[in-house]
């Protein structure tokens, strides 16, 4: 909108921007005009912007602004419905609400508990140790290694397909079609976009389609077995179609985020030596580090959320039913009512509690599995490459919501 001969920003404006590649490659300075918009602001249409850390946290935890299901989609959209994509997504957790949401979820977190979590411990440890072992052969000559692909790819990878049983040699392949799923799951100008994530979704249905067969007939300690056996025993417990999806979300929830999450973290490491430092020294905690990584340059840069109830607020200002509510995390994050110095990366803070998990109902399962992923490989990087280096122009993967880069090359020697 243009106003008194200057540029104004309002809350469809934001959105709009939301969507272009400059933003894409850096959100932050529209976060801050988004942040000076107010906490929640209008968009037109319906729509709002919360863009403010305590509005964001507001939505996230009232049940009663719900996430917008398939159905509701397919209402505003018929086109919807004709992208596997989307109805894969649409069956998982992640776009379900009450009743079925609690009821998956539950079903999810009996399996995928934070024993079995901690039990992953020494293998993870293990893994690290194996892939720096690789990384140290790759770039023996001083040639550079590409971080994302060498690293922080394969580990998380690794650590969800042992949990669900996938077998190893099946792991490789889905960095790709990973990638292309969750293109489902962006703020899309065009459902033309969705032409390769439509692709992605048959080839994963199909994938665990089978795989899920396999384990019923031999099962296994691991989840894909244990959650076959209860969809196979009782249909309304858990259905065909919801084991499918969810065993879908749990795989590319499973390492999209976290290898953006190491990703983004040696990214920041690489511009804050004096972190690395301490670090080394025991100054920096590797939680506190993994904590304000979080924070800085969330790997989840924005979620959604629609009204479901008559009579809600967020800030003061009321929220009809039916309303769209864009999340803006990544802008909660650097919310300068809520951090101090937002746009100074401090791995020394204290109580952050960043938005990037999500928070209520839907938040993150895997938090704890990706944290841990993150406090073993980062100290174990810096200890077995003392001269740890950028090696080359990173490129960043064109995404806001999962944000991250698709190559990030270093040399180790
Ligand atoms: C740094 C890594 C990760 C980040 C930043 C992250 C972020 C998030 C966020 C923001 C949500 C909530 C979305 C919403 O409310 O709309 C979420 C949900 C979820 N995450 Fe993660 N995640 C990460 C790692 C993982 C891992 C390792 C797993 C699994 C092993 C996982 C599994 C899930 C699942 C299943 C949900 C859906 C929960 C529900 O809808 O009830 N995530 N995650």
């Amino acid at each position: 909108m243009i106003s008194g001969g200057e540029h104004r920003m309002d809350g469809a404006a934001i959105i709009e921007q939301l969507m272009t590649t400059e933003v894409r490659a850096d959100p932050y300075p529209l976060y801050a005009k988004a942040l000076q918009l107010g906490p929640v602001t209008p968009a037109g249409d319906g729509m709002f912007v919360a863009s403010g850390y305590a509005a964001v946290n507001k939505a996230l935890r009232t049940p009663a602004f719900g996430v917008a299901t398939a159905e509701m989609m397919s209402g505003l959209e018929p086109e919807f419905t004709a992208h596997s994509s989307l109805a894969l997504f649409g069956r998982s957790i992640l776009q379900r609400n009450a009743p079925d949401q609690p009821r998956v979820r539950s079903l999810i977190a009996s399996v995928f508990t934070p024993r079995r979590v901690a039990a992953l411990r020494p293998a993870v440890e293990k893994a690290v140790a194996e892939l720096l072992d690789g990384m140290a052969e790759q770039g023996a000559d001083g040639s550079p290694v590409d971080f994302m692909d060498a690293f922080a790819f394969r580990l998380p990878v690794g650590v969800i397909c042992e949990l669900l049983g996938v077998p190893e040699q099946d792991r490789y392949r889905f960095r790709g079609l990973a990638s292309d799923l969750t293109v489902a799951l962006e703020i899309l100008a065009d459902l033309d976009e969705l032409t390769v994530a439509d692709r992605a979704a048959d080839e994963l249905s199909h994938y665990f389609t089978e795989l899920a067969a396999e384990r019923l007939a031999r099962p296994q300690d691991d989840l894909v077995s244990d959650l076959a056996r209860i969809a196979a025993e009782d249909d309304e417990r858990l259905s065909a179609q919801e084991l499918l999806a969810n065993l879908v979300l749990l795989l590319v929830a499973g390492f999209e985020t976290t290898t953006n999450l190491l990703g983004n973290g040696l990214a920041l490491l690489f511009r804050h030596p004096e972190a690395a430092a301490g670090l080394r020294n025991g100054a920096i905690t590797p939680a506190g580090f993994t904590d304000e990584v979080l924070r800085f340059d969330s790997p989840v840069q924005a979620t959604g959320r629609v009204a479901l109830a008559d009579g809600l607020d967020i800030d003061g200002l009321p929220i009809p039913a039916g309303s769209g509510v864009t999340l803006l995390i990544g802008a909660a994050n650097h919310d300068p009512a809520r951090y101090r110095n937002p746009g100074v990366f401090d791995p020394t803070r204290t109580d952050s509690q960043p938005l990037s998990f999500g928070g209520g109902p839907h938040f993150c399962l895997g938090s704890q599995l990706a944290r841990l992923e993150a406090e073993v490989a980062v100290p174990a990087l810096l200890d077995r490459f003392p001269r740890l280096a950028p090696g080359g122009v990173p490129t960043r993967r064109d995404r806001l919501v999962l944000r991250g880069f698709e190559t990030l090359p270093v040399t180790v020697r």
